[in-house]
């Protein structure tokens, strides 16, 4: 697998924000109670050293992948800040932490980088239909346009993990993919009932029925599988841009 496609990406996202004016800072408002809590859980759950991924992909060997997963890493980092500073605008602090991060890093520093990326992937199709409904149904524009660039980012996350999960189950019997199909899946479901009813209050004040963010992220999803499980490889970009 080529990882320097992934990074030049990585590269080229970084050029294009140098080129891009900050977003119009000092003109953040107040925000809906319910919008505040969810987004101090998501920006909670933005920000991490990524130290596991990083010792878990140096040991995997390719120099082009573990250079993409440090500017991976600092993308999340920079949405966490990029939350912050619209929380800030709006009067609000961040949390130390969330339980349901809590239980996602340890899960997922628990086992190999597979499974980490599965745990992971899990968050990011999560956020690829938050931060779309942020974008288009936030009542402020400096946070709907903050939400369309961490969006723009996380459209590129997905398909870099679907291509390393991709080269590492691809030799497995098609069985075994079946299998860790099914657990994904549940995977998936789980946390996204679990994301509906936490932020059930924010989501409809951005014009989205908790049910309908479910049945979107797991449609979502489902490419995403069929990208990296599947017999043929299959494109996964598309749909993900095509969701947003
Ligand atoms: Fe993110
Ligand atoms: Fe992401």
């Amino acid at each position: 697998m080529d990882f320097a496609y992934w990074l030049h990406e990585f590269e080229d996202a970084v050029v294009d924000r140098g080129r891009t004016p900050e977003p119009a800072w000092g003109t953040g408002g107040p925000l809906p109670a319910a919008l505040i809590a969810s987004l101090q859980r998501f920006q909670a759950g933005e920000d991490g050293d990524g130290a596991s991924l990083i010792a878990k992909s140096a040991r995997a060997g390719d120099a082009d992948y573990l250079a993409a997963i440090r500017m991976f890493v600092a993308e999340e980092q920079r949405h966490a800040r990029l939350l912050e500073r619209v929380l800030g605008e709006a009067g609000a602090a961040t949390l130390a932490g969330h339980w349901t991060d809590t239980v996602f890093v340890v899960v997922r520093r628990a086992f190999g980088l597979r499974l980490e990326l599965m745990t992971l992937m899990v968050a990011e199709v999560v956020a690829l239909r938050y931060y779309r409904a942020l974008r288009d149904g936030a009542p402020d524009p400096l946070l709907s346009e903050v939400a369309g660039r961490i969006l723009a980012d996380e459209q590129r996350h997905v398909p870099f993990h679907v291509a390393r999960l991709r080269h590492g189950f691809v030799r497995l019997p098609r069985g075994v993919r079946a299998m860790v199909a099914g657990g994904w899946w549940l995977l998936m479901l789980g946390a996204t009932l679990v994301v509906a009813v936490d932020h059930a209050g924010a989501l409809r004040r951005l014009h989205l029925s908790p049910r309908r963010f479910v049945a979107d992220v797991l449609g979502l999803f489902r490419p995403v599988v069929a990208a990296v499980l599947g017999d043929r490889p299959a494109p996964v970009r598309d749909a993900v841009r095509q969701a947003g």
